[in-house]
């Protein structure tokens, strides 16, 4: 029985019995706990958890997963597959103990043609919780199960709970008997691979209150509503049916290791017998590929892209162990094209949007498989030598330092050389590697921090600072009134500052924000009477103190003098559009991306911003408007935005976000927009509303080295301009080719087309012309000792042309007689000379290899050929005539 079909008959029997059929959730799920749907009950979790009253009874589901946990093992056992399907049936206060035996029990043995499974009941054994009194005796009363053939056992095996408070119970597991050949007698606690579990039925009965580990957990008593939740492991059942070893031979599976096996010339199961515990490498390489394979295709088909993290970097490990798997089969070429296809063709039966889809999906794994087969080309050879080095010398163990170049400088993930590695049998110096991914991510943020303070003089500033810390006010107002008590120029500490010149002013107390946390330093003025200063920026050369670099308009201001230090509000309206904004983006990106996405650093000023991020690979156009769209959703929902100050682990309790590798305070400043959405440490400056952002259009999106993308929009009045820019451009566009924006594309490829045709028509044009010269050219033969000779200077006509003529005029001139044709031209300034010669002329010793030789030695090049036909250039085009 097609799997297919076993999925489709599981869904059809328990929608027969009032279960309500609920579409398979994607793989990658809104689940903070979980990388992917690893469960069927996933996306009923807030039933279960009494989060939200369930909108049906009962419900059935086939449900996509994957597992990756034991992704080392696949291929290995039978067991282990890292996508998988379970086919479930729930009941959220409805059915319990009961009813859940009773509808297994009738699926799995009405006959095949009652639309059951037609499993054999003297094949069936179940477990049940070791106290489990009540599931032992509903087996034996309402099933054709004899007690003996009812198993129990402790909590490790029959208890189930999501790992989190809420609820759980005993489970009993449905295992079918594969017989003698395949192990010992003696039911499933002796032998798993004999007695294959093929369903799961979890009892959720009781409120658990504490989870440490699967065994460890308090309970606080029974539910008031009991529910149930089941998992039938689809592949397992399909392997059952069709009387296969394990799921990498069953339908939706086998076509792929078949079509490897073909691809490599290996032949999958001739070393290995059926019980025996260690298959051969090949086989499980086989095996590798054909689970590895449909995992990929289902991930991508869900939105997964490779990436160095997270998902992204789960998809990528299943590609590159695929493509690494087919290498060590003996195929070197680009696998992917020949395997994913038929992949597709056997899941699309279930899935059809696969195949819909495939486009896309098959660009995105191809794109990958070629990135990974450079990375390859290049660091293998690197890898290669480091080894043997390591073994020339003596060792086992290869330098952390050639693992990191091999990741810095070729973009070898660690674990593919740790891999690599072991298979020479060496072993790498893992600490090492990490030392040296931490020294180098000190140094460049050292580099950045030396940057800023560049020129400074800190003793200077030191000094300044001594006589107390300015008074910081930029969260408070806009304009300070304030006393000058520090004047710098050139980096020395001077009375007055005049007119013309540029230095630094320290004020007792500023509004001014300086440069920090990504946001540039605020823009203004100083002004006294008699004074005005251009503040052209304010950085913190010390901790406490801000100096303000000014350029004195009219002056001069000198020590002492009472002053306005005013901060531009049309500036500072802007900047804080712009950072809260770039935070914005930053709780939208983690939105849609996930929690990995993460930012690594910031810059923003009035009406743009920069966020740098952990990514890898590139953003659809569809996932920058997703992002885009979060963000603009948000800033319509103007949400507060707010700051509080707390301690750092306060704030880390509350989840605020830190950049990696900082440094803070005892109190940290804690900036919110729309409470838990986004929590930020964050010392710059807000608006008070997101509403307040104003419009934000994302402009960009790259890569600024190994993992890390860069996105950045406009906001406020930028993000108008920016738009209003490109409508400007539309508009001219439709203005030129006259039509409606929506009809743009269309008429432009349209116009592209026409060009193309146009192009086309060009060339055979000139094809004709150049065979017409021909015709005309034949009637110009002279006689040279009896030989048809026609020589002709084609001017401009590229080699191409000038053979074809040349044929063409041999043609003409026919083999009557002997003949000899010689044409030249010029193309990009070079000439271009070209012999042809027919048979008597050859007969008679006439080479046109030799011809050429000598012409294009005249034409100051060289060249040669056969004895028909023989083409040379050179580069004096002036000798052409020669
Ligand atoms: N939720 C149960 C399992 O995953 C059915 O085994």
């Amino acid at each position: 029985m097609e799997t297919a079909e076993i999925r489709r008959r599981f869904l059809t029997f328990f929608e027969r019995n009032g279960h309500t059929v609920v579409p398979s959730a994607p793989l990658v799920y809104d689940d903070p706990n979980l990388l992917f749907v690893n469960a069927g009950m996933v996306q009923f979790k807030p039933y279960f958890l009494g989060q939200e009253s369930a909108p049906w009874d009962r419900a059935t589901t086939v449900q996509k997963c994957i597992r990756t946990q034991d992704i080392e093992e696949v291929g290995k056992t039978s067991r282990h597959g890292t996508f998988f399907q379970m086919n479930g049936n729930f009941s959220f206060g409805d059915y319990f103990k009961e009813g859940a035996i009773r509808l297994a029990w009738e699926l799995l043995t009405t006959s095949q043609d009652a639309g059951g499974f037609g499993l054999a009941p003297e094949r069936l054994w179940v477990t049940v919780f070791t106290e489990d009194d009540e599931a032992a005796d509903l087996w034996v009363a309402n099933t054709a199960i004899p007690r003996e053939r009812v198993v129990r056992r402790g909590l490790a095996d029959n208890y189930w709970h999501m790992g989190v408070p809420g609820p759980g119970g005993p489970c009993s597991e449905i295992y079918y008997d594969r017989g003698p050949e395949y192990g010992p007698e003696g039911g499933p606690a002796v032998d798993e691979d004999r007695f294959l579990e093929v369903w799961n039925l979890v009892f959720m009965e009781e409120l658990l209150t504490a989870v440490r580990t699967k065994v460890d957990f308090d309970t606080a008593g029974e539910l008031p509503r009991k529910n149930i939740d089941t998992g039938m492991g689809l592949e397992r059942i399909a392997s059952i049916l069709q009387g296969v070893d394990n799921l990498y031979e069953i339908d939706e599976v086998y076509p792929v290791l078949e079509r490897a096996a073909e691809m490599t010339g290996k032949k999958y199961g001739e070393h290995s017998g059926h019980t025996a515990g260690e298959s051969h490498p090949d086989d499980v390489r086989l095996r590798v590929v054909a689970d590895h394979v449909r995992s990929s295709l289902m991930l991508i088909g869900d939105g997964v892209t490779p990436g160095n993290e997270g998902r992204g970097y789960v998809l990528r490990r299943l590609l590159r162990r695929t493509i690494r798997a087919m290498r060590l089969l003996g195929y070197e070429d680009p696998c992917l094209p020949q395997l994913l296809p038929v992949s597709m063709e056997r899941m699309s039966r279930s899935y059809p949007e696969l195949e819909s889809g495939f486009a896309r999906i098959s660009q995105i794994a191809y794109a990958e498989e070629d990135a990974f087969r450079r990375t390859l080309a290049s660091g293998t050879t690197i890898l290669d030598a480091a080894v043997a080095e390591t073994k020339a010398s003596g060792g086992s163990r290869l330098a952390g330092d050639k693992a990191f170049q091999l990741h810095d400088t070729y973009g070898f993930p660690i674990d593919l050389t740790l891999e690599m590695a072991a298979e020479q049998g060496v072993e790498v110096d893992r600490e090492g590697f990490v030392r040296l991914m931490d020294e180098q991510r000190a140094r460049a943020k050292a580099d950045a921090k030396a940057k800023r303070h560049g020129h400074a003089n800190t003793e200077v500033w030191k000094e300044l600072r001594a006589d107390g810390p300015t008074d910081f006010r930029a969260y408070l107002e806009l304009t300070s009134e304030a006393k000058v008590v520090g004047l710098v120029r050139d980096g020395e500490r001077v009375e007055e500052l005049e007119p013309g010149t540029r230095g630094q002013v320290v004020l007792d107390r500023t509004p001014f924000y300086a440069e920090s946390g990504g946001q540039i330093a605020d823009e203004g003025a100083i002004t006294s009477d008699g004074s005005h200063l251009r503040v052209v920026d304010v950085q913190r050369p010390v901790k406490g103190l801000i100096a303000h670099t000014v350029e004195v308009v009219t002056g001069p201001l000198r020590l002492g003098q009472e002053v306005s230090a005013e901060v531009d509000p049309q500036w500072r309206l802007a900047a804080c559009q712009a950072h809260s904004g770039t935070h914005v983006v930053h709780a939208a990106l983690r939105q849609v991306l996930g929690p990995s996405a993460l930012q690594s650093g910031s810059y923003n000023k009035p009406g743009y911003l920069r966020l740098d991020f952990a990514w890898n690979g590139g953003l659809s156009a569809q996932t920058r408007s997703e992002i885009e769209e979060v963000a603009n959703l948000a800033v319509r929902d103007d949400l507060p935005v707010s700051a509080t100050y707390m301690t750092l682990p306060e704030a880390r309790a509350v989840g605020a976000l830190a950049l990696f590798g900082e440094t803070y305070d005892e109190q940290v400043r804690v900036v919110e927009i729309g409470g838990p959405w986004s929590r930020e440490l964050c010392g710059g400056t807000h608006v008070q509303h997101s509403s307040q952002v104003g419009p934000l259009t994302v402009t960009g999106e790259s890569s600024v080295g190994s993992g890390v993308r860069r996105i950045e929009a406009f906001v406020g009045m930028e993000a108008m301009r920016y738009l209003a820019k490109e409508r400007a451009i539309v508009a001219e566009l439709t203005e030129l080719v006259k039509v409606q924006p929506g009809e743009l594309k269309d008429r432009v490829a349209g116009l592209l087309a026409r060009v193309r045709d146009a192009e086309k028509e060009l060339e055979r044009l000139h094809q004709a012309q150049v065979v017409a010269a021909a015709g005309r050219l034949a009637d110009t033969a002279v006689d040279v000792n009896g030989a048809r000779f026609v020589s002709h200077d084609a001017g401009a006509a590229t080699a191409d042309d000038l053979r074809s003529m040349a044929l063409d005029l041999r043609t003409r001139l026919g083999d009557g007689a002997p003949s000899v044709v010689a044409l030249a031209g010029v193309t990009k300034e070079r000439p271009v000379v070209v012999v042809a010669t027919n048979g008597p002329a050859r007969e008679r010793g006439v080479r046109a290899g030799e011809l050429v030789r000598i012409a294009a030695q005249t034409l100051g090049g060289g060249g040669g050929g056969k004895d028909d036909l023989a083409q040379g250039g050179g580069s004096d085009a002036a000798k052409v005539g020669d």
